[in-house]
């Protein structure tokens, strides 16, 4: 898909997508995630402490050498690459990282997984608003992990592990020692095959609470195949497409259902 394909698709969901407000909404758990999580704007502390970490990596002009085990970048080409390239292009965004901290506030899980680390900031959004979660990121890129860990330590945080080395190995060894997952952050390796893999092998640790959030489902032809596929999952009952990320939920009593909502 080219720059300008996706710009496409962006437009027609920025002018097509409904349910701003939560209007047209008969079920009670979704019109709560948009109203509370989509919608909801109270600052926390915590934010703003991101906010300067993503001030300063956006600053940093350093340069590290990058091995990439996933689809790679569609601008980033050479492997040395700046810090603050990485961060520009690779790390959540600020829009979509305060809505995954606030799923978190909301859903309270305490097992979270998150595959592709990049820097950190994703991670950050995950652990900062629950000390008591644990939360595993997966990293295939050693010095790309460094950065991160130097993030977590700065902040203080000490409830992320970081796993370095390829989704592929590390997640089933993570998986094998947990009971069960609460919230899955899929935003490493963005491909087909290796996304739907992912998401079987997550599917076994699912319970009815668990979350399932998926980056960049519009990214490629073969991100949306796998959204496609995901979607149509038995024990998938809802998702709800914001197009830059699809939050996937279990829960029996829902109603199988796909939305499309604005954000
Ligand atoms: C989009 S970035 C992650 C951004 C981060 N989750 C955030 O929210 O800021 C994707 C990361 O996944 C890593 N990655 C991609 N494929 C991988 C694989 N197969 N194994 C390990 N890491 C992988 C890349 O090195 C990159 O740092």
């Amino acid at each position: 898909m080219n720059k300008l394909q996706f710009f496409l698709k962006y437009l027609i969901y920025k002018i097509f997508a409904k349910h701003k407000g939560g209007n047209a909404i008969h079920s009670p758990f979704l019109f709560e995630f948009i109203l509370d999580i989509v919608n909801e704007k109270v600052p926390y502390y915590a934010m703003d402490d991101i906010w300067n970490i993503r001030k300063d990596l956006l600053e940093d002009k350093r340069h590290i050498t990058v091995t990439d085990f996933g689809a790679g970048s569609k601008v980033m080409k050479t492997s040395q690459r700046k810090i603050a390239d990485i961060t520009k292009h690779s790390g959540i965004s600020e829009k979509y990282g305060e809505l995954l901290f606030r799923a978190v506030v909301r859903y309270k899980p305490k097992t979270i997984v998150e595959l592709g680390t990049s820097v950190g900031l994703g991670t950050m959004y995950l652990a900062m608003p629950n000390s008591k979660a644990q939360v595993h990121t997966i990293e295939g890129c050693p010095e790309t992990a460094d950065v991160a860990a130097e993030n977590f330590y700065d902040m203080d945080i000490e409830n992320i592990t970081i796993h370095i080395g390829n989704i592929d190995t590390e997640l089933p060894k993570i998986l094998a020692d947990l009971g069960q997952v609460d919230l899955v952050y899929f935003d490493g390796n963005h491909r087909c095959e290796p996304t739907l893999s992912y998401f079987t092998q997550c599917l076994e640790k699912a319970h009815d609470g668990t979350v399932f959030v998926f980056d960049d489902i519009h990214w490629s032809a073969e991100m949306e195949a796998a959204w496609a596929t995901i979607k149509k999952h038995p024990r998938v009952k809802l998702t709800v497409d914001l197009f830059f990320t699809g939050y996937v939920f279990f829960r029996k009593a829902l109603s199988k259902q796909d939305f499309v909502v604005h954000f």
